[in-house]
């Protein structure tokens, strides 16, 4: 029997400034993925502060049993990194590295998820390293990166509280992001 259950998107990102541009580029990918159907929840900020990742110790810190609970039962995520020196930011990488613990899974790591990606820096070469690079990670984690990337200048745009930017067209990108993430969920269900 087909399940009619909503497709779960889980989105993880952001910085820990208040404001932070790139969780509120992440929240419109999510509210993309809302639109299509998806039920959406997030991990940002705070919530990311978890102890680095280490693969010697059985014991994880709450915050973190929950991330990997979280991305255990999500059928896509959307992934969205400010861009620290060319790359995605420590907090962020943290947060992927603790994807290890799904090694066992039957669906292991990120295997059968689509996968939105998006690098939130100031300047073009940045947005676009950080994005390359987690798309690499996504890879390396066995999801499936959806066509779409987003590589956002925040010299260039600027992200409202209202969940809108200074550019229409970048919105409409992002929510475009979350839209490929959540039909990629319902077609590959479809495939069972
Ligand atoms: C530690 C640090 C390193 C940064 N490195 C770069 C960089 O290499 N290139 C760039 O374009 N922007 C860089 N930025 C700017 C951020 O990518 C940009 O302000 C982004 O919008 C921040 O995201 P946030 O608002 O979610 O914190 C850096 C910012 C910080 C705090």
């Amino acid at each position: 029997m087909t399940s009619t259950r909503a497709i779960k998107v889980l989105g993880i990102g952001g910085s820990l400034r208040d404001g932070s541009q790139s969780e509120r580029a992440l929240r419109i990918a999510l509210a993309g993925a809302e639109e299509a159907g998806a039920e959406v929840s997030a991990i940002t900020g705070s919530a990311l502060l978890l102890p680095f990742y280490d693969a010697g110790i059985d014991e994880r810190a709450p915050e973190a049993l929950q991330l990997v609970e979280a991305v255990r039962a999500a059928d896509g995520i959307v992934v969205v990194s400010p861009g620290y020196h060319g790359a995605l930011s420590g907090l962020v990488k943290n947060a992927l590295d603790y994807v290890e613990d799904l090694r066992s899974d039957t669906r292991p790591y990120l295997d059968g998820r689509g996968v939105g990606l998006i690098a939130v820096a100031y300047g073009w070469q940045a947005a676009v390293t950080t994005l390359d690079q987690l798309r690499t990670i996504a890879h390396a984690l066995r999801g499936w990166p959806t066509p779409l990337g987003g590589a956002v200048n925040t010299a260039e745009v600027k992200f409202d509280e209202a969940g809108g930017a200074s550019e229409e067209r970048v919105v409409a990108n992002l929510r475009l992001i979350g839209r490929q993430v959540a039909e990629f969920g319902v077609a590959r269900r479809t495939l069972g």
